[in-house]
């Protein structure tokens, strides 16, 4: 075992769920997260029970319904709560928040975030006197609901911005217990850095990586390559080797698994692909709070370059040889 220091994982053991007996959680939003984190909080012992937007235009509301919850206004249910837990999407909070939740807050009450977008931009501004807290299970709602009912959970954070009661950290471990979380490992967090840390991933990771793998594909076939090998190896490759990663590390992947070819492929041209100016540069642009003013404007626009966007790569040569891709090959 390395030697080297890490900071406080709290596990199952570590945290008590009695501080939410009694209690009621209301679930803001019944999306990706709502749905599992509702579900898996019900079956934990918590009470929970749904806020929706008007039954008419947002089809949550009957979702959750089927599922046997207790579905209420947004305003009724922030009444009858004890933790009102946002889980609307990001660009969203702002307007639902001021128009439904922040008149019918009371004293002691506690407003809970699954990312803090809102609050670390300040597009959302609590009353003084309300617990404000995180819980981030890192991977999206249908995973998260998987791993619960196979008994195991999603790594997550915790944080907490504003502390009235004195008990705000042991809501929000509470609630990272009752979602399963803390059965695999759940760690401190600043609202600033779980904001900017997903939005640096978001951009990085998985920008990079999705368009790693469509210039990859691009020049293939570019060159003459059959499609179906092009997109088997931008696509289907970085399948068969994540999960091994993950589970022994890069360098047993590299060494033990990889062959020797692959191998020095990786060492002598990987650096060449990446380039860390640009992911310096976005750091530093996330950091600044450009990325996030970027974002809020777009969509408070319509979203007019993501919708361009979508239709240009929805009808692009990749995509329709994925269609047919994964019809002869499966997925
Ligand atoms: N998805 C992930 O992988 C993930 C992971 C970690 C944290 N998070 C965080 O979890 C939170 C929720 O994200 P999500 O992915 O679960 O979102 P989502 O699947 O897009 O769900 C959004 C929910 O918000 C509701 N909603 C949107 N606009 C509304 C409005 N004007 N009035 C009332 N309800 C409205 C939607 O209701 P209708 O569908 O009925 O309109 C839906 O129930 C976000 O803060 C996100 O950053 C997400």
């Amino acid at each position: 075992m390395s030697d080297i220091a890490f900071e406080k994982i709290y596990r199952d053991e570590d945290v008590d769920l009695g501080v939410l007996t009694g209690k009621t959680v209301a679930v803001i939003g019944y999306g990706s997260q709502g749905r599992a984190q509702s579900m898996n909080m019900r079956e934990s012992g918590i009470t929970v029970i749904v806020g929706a937007g008007d039954r008419k235009r947002h089809s949550s509301w009957d979702k959750a319904l089927a599922d046997g919850f207790s579905v209420f206004p947004i305003e009724e249910a922030v009444e009858k709560a004890d933790i009102v837990h946002i889980l609307l999407q990001d660009p969203a909070q702002p307007a639902v928040y001021y128009e439904s939740i922040h008149a019918n807050l009371r004293p002691g009450q506690t407003l809970s975030f699954a990312h803090g977008f809102a609050i670390l931009y300040g597009a959302i501004k609590p009353p003084k006197d309300v617990d404000v807290i995180l819980f981030v299970p890192n991977g999206p709602g249908p995973v998260t609901r998987q791993k619960f009912k196979d008994g195991s959970g999603i790594w997550g954070c915790v944080g907490v911005d504003q502390d009235v009661t004195g008990k705000a950290m042991d809501t929000a471990l509470a609630i990272s217990k009752a979602v399963g979380s803390t059965r695999v490992g759940v760690a401190l967090m600043s609202f600033q850095h779980e904001t900017e840390g997903d939005n640096y991933e978001e951009q990085v990771l998985y920008g990079g990586a999705i368009h790693l793998m469509r210039t990859m594909y691009a020049i293939m076939v570019e060159n003459g390559y059959p499609r179906s090998f092009a997109y088997a190896k931008a696509i289907r490759s970085i399948r068969s080797i994540i999960d091994d990663i993950d589970a022994v590390g890069i360098e047993a992947y590299l060494t033990s698994r990889a062959s020797r070819t692959c191998e020095f492929a990786v060492r002598h041209s990987g650096p060449r692909v990446i380039n860390e100016q640009a992911m310096r540069d976005i750091f530093e642009e996330t950091q600044r709070g450009a990325f996030a003013k970027n974002w809020l404007q777009e969509f408070s626009l319509g979203m007019p370059t993501l919708h361009r966007m979508r239709r240009t790569w929805a009808d692009s040569d990749m995509e329709r040889t994925g269609e047919i891709w994964r019809e002869k090959f499966g997925k």
